[in-house]
């Protein structure tokens, strides 16, 4: 496994990979703290690609708290650890002064899809996110990057950019990895105290019995229940609950037979901030297994 810390050696290391430079480049973006969720990114890049580059960069523009970020979870020698026994190619570690020559975003066309939820309740987190995987995909040029369905608006967020900005790459999103209890992992789980830790498995359980039940309900109702039954345990405190469609983000209002849809939350558990999304299953896409 290759490390690379500047973006100069990583071309030429890639090419010295892949030899000739024919061979296909899978890329997953991350920002470090790794667990299961980020290795199947990988592992599904190792599986459809020649070469799989993995980035680990905490990208300081999407942090809209700046407490957030000096908190967020850093542990590079185990992540470089797990990357190497899942078997990638290539690290790419940059330094912010490398990935930032200079700080002013890229002016990035996001098509309103990032103004909703997390737009909503972070203020500029998706201008932050779209500019560093613009950087970082100018930076590794990979045939296919992959995201989680975990950061289901970041998803859509990257997929418009690449759209309308005419990056040549593929975008694939990547069912979300839960623990046993089934709470969504994330590098923030890590900040849970115990207490903490076992009641936002209820996150899931929530999401889950709506989707079971979604159609006795309307949209709207069916968003206050959620919200009434995250705010009726000890700890947790739901910040918003959309329900949304999968292509377009758009808000559903009335049940469409056949129309991919996710029930879209975040929610403060202590001083930490989760999301988690799940998708409800009409008749007419009950076959897709998609997570
Ligand atoms: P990070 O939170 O480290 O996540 C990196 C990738 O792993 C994202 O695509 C995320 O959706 C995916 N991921 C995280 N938890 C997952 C889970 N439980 N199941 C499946 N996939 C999961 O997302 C970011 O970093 C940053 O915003 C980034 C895209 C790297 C830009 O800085």
């Amino acid at each position: 496994m290759e490390i690379i810390y500047n973006p100069g050696f990583l071309v030429e290391c890639i090419n010295k990979i892949t030899q000739e430079g024919s061979a296909k480049v899978g890329f997953v973006p991350t920002m470090g703290a790794l667990h299961n969720g980020h290795l199947s990114l990988a592992r599904k890049a190792r599986q459809e690609n020649d070469i799989c580059v993995v980035s680990v960069f905490v990208n300081p523009t999407q942090f809209n708290d700046k407490n957030d970020f000096k908190t967020y979870p850093r542990s590079v020698d185990n992540d470089l650890k797990m990357l190497q026994d899942e078997g990638v190619d290539v690290v790419f570690i940059p330094h912010e002064k490398n990935v930032y020559p200079t700080r002013k975003l890229h002016k990035l066309d996001l098509g309103g899809i990032d103004k909703t939820m997390e737009g909503e309740f972070r203020p500029g987190h998706f201008d932050g996110v779209a500019d560093v995987v613009y950087r970082l995909i100018n930076m590794v040029k990979p045939d296919r990057a992959y995201f989680g369905n975990k950061d289901f608006q970041q998803l859509k967020v990257i997929e418009t950019m690449v759209k309308n900005e005419n990056l040549d790459v593929e975008i694939i999103g990547v069912p979300i990895v839960r623990e046993p209890d089934g709470l969504a992992m994330s590098s923030r789980n890590q900040r849970l105290n115990r207490k903490e830790r076992k009641e936002a498995a209820s996150i899931y359980k929530i999401l889950k019995q709506a989707a079971d039940v979604y159609a006795s309900f309307s949209p709207d109702q069916l968003k206050s229940e959620i919200e009434r039954h995250l705010n009726n345990t000890n700890l947790l405190e739901c910040e918003y609950v959309e329900i949304v469609q999968e292509d377009d983000l758009k808000l559903v209002r009335k049940w469409k037979k056949g129309c991919k849809m996710r029930i879209c939350v975040a929610v403060w558990c202590g001083n930490v901030r989760l999301i988690d999304n799940y998708r409800i299953v009409t008749y007419k896409n009950y076959d897709d297994s998609i997570k």
